[in-house]
């Protein structure tokens, strides 16, 4: 049996699929949750898929004395930090919640592990910290910048992780940026559930798809991109999970290192991209899509949305060499995956 690791946020998209990863890779999980963008029949469902129950506690990062309780009732060797609010637009319009929730949160999250002496920590970062990107493909010392307040939450947080590994040289903070995480458990089973009309692409095209939306509006077609349209590096969000669990898998042989030479048992501040390193256009999405389904997806080219960048695709050497990690499933698995998804569960949970 591994080591146990506290996972928060660990009932919403991607921490739903990583805990999976991690059960299968041997460790011990206990997922903090509040439930605010996220249900109880994901953890039912994760349970179902690992076949056992998932210890779940129902609770808010911002909670000192909550999050007490759990670290006093577990030894953890390390925490998977996904709690967080991630909505561009509501960012906007409710910058104090998003910095409440994503930089105090995590400054309550670190004080409390701090107290208990547990200091190895895998952060949910963006590639919204890269802003619009001078050169493609966009490697981790690429300077940083953000034009929203859910951005600069991120980019906050990854100040204040800098700032912590330089003032104590025992912590391990390791900052994965995601670029565009979509696709779901091959199972069916778990997967993306917006609440309300989606703001991201694939989520979007999935409800065309099946008939809750009328029609696709592209963001813009005249981006110097293959076809005008957006460029990003999607991501399959089980790709990701693995992702995460190869982070930990490097924390781990860091600190069992028993060699009196290799006395670094810490790595600091250590960001690292988790991408496929491709860039896919919109309209290129739009038609594996298609493929994929043998469905017809309504669209219609709108004008640019708002802060939306022309370009965005990850250098994804670190994480190859530092943790052996890469994307291995395609754009079209990515879509057959979100598919089966949505079709066995148009409603979501
Ligand atoms: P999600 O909303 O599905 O999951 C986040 C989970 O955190 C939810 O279950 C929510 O209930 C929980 N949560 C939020 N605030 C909390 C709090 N104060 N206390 C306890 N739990 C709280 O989002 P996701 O897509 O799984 O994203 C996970 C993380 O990855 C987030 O931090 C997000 O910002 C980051 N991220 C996501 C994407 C993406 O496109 N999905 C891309 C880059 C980074
Ligand atoms: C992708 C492309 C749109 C919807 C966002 C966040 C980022 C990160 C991931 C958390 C763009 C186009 C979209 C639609 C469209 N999240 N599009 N019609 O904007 O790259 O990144 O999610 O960290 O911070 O900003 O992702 O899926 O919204 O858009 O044409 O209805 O699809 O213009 O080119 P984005 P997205």
């Amino acid at each position: 049996m591994k080591n146990t690791i506290l996972v928060t946020g660990g009932a919403g998209y991607i921490g739903s699929h990583t805990c999976i990863a991690l059960h299968q890779a041997g460790y011990e999980i206990v997922v903090y949750d509040n439930l605010s963008n996220s249900s109880r029949e994901a953890i039912n469902r994760v349970s179902h898929l690992i076949d056992q129950p998932l210890t779940f506690i129902e609770g808010d990062i911002r909670d000192a004395k909550a999050l007490r309780q759990v670290f006093d009732a577990h030894q953890f060797f390390g925490v998977i930090h996904f709690a967080g609010l991630k909505a561009v637009g509501e960012s906007v319009a409710k910058p104090l919640l998003y910095y409440n929730n994503n930089v105090s949160g995590t400054i309550t999250l670190l004080e409390v592990m701090a107290e208990y002496d547990v200091k190895n920590l895998v952060f949910s970062s963006s590639a919204t910290v890269y802003g619009d990107p001078e050169t493609l493909p966009i490697d981790e010392t690429a300077p940083r910048s953000c034009t929203n307040p859910y951005g600069q939450s991120k980019l906050t947080v990854e100040h204040i992780l800098e700032d912590l590994a330089v003032s104590d040289t025992s912590w391990s903070l390791i900052s994965l940026r995601y670029f565009n995480p979509v696709g779901a458990h091959p199972s069916g089973q778990i997967g993306e559930d917006p609440n309300d009309i989606p703001n991201n692409l694939m989520p979007y095209i999935s409800q065309v798809t099946v008939g809750k939306l009328e029609k696709l509006s592209i963001f813009g077609n005249d981006y110097p991109t293959v076809d005008g349209t957006g460029v990003r590096d999607f991501i399959h969000v089980t790709d990701l999970a693995q992702g995460h669990v190869s982070a930990l898998n490097y924390l781990e042989q860091l600190t069992s290192s028993r060699s009196p030479s290799d006395m670094a048992k810490s790595v600091g501040f250590l960001p690292i991209n988790l991408g496929t390193g491709k860039g896919t256009s919109v309209l290129e999405l739009v038609n594996a899509f298609t493929e994929v389904t043998g469905r017809d997806i309504p669209y219609q080219f709108t004008g640019r949305r708002a802060g939306d960048i022309a370009s965005c695709y990850a250098s994804a050497d670190k994480a190859k060499v530092l943790l052996g990690w890469y994307a291995k499933l395609s754009v079209a698995e990515m879509c057959a995956d979100t598919w089966r998804w949505q079709s066995m569960n148009p409603n979501g949970y």
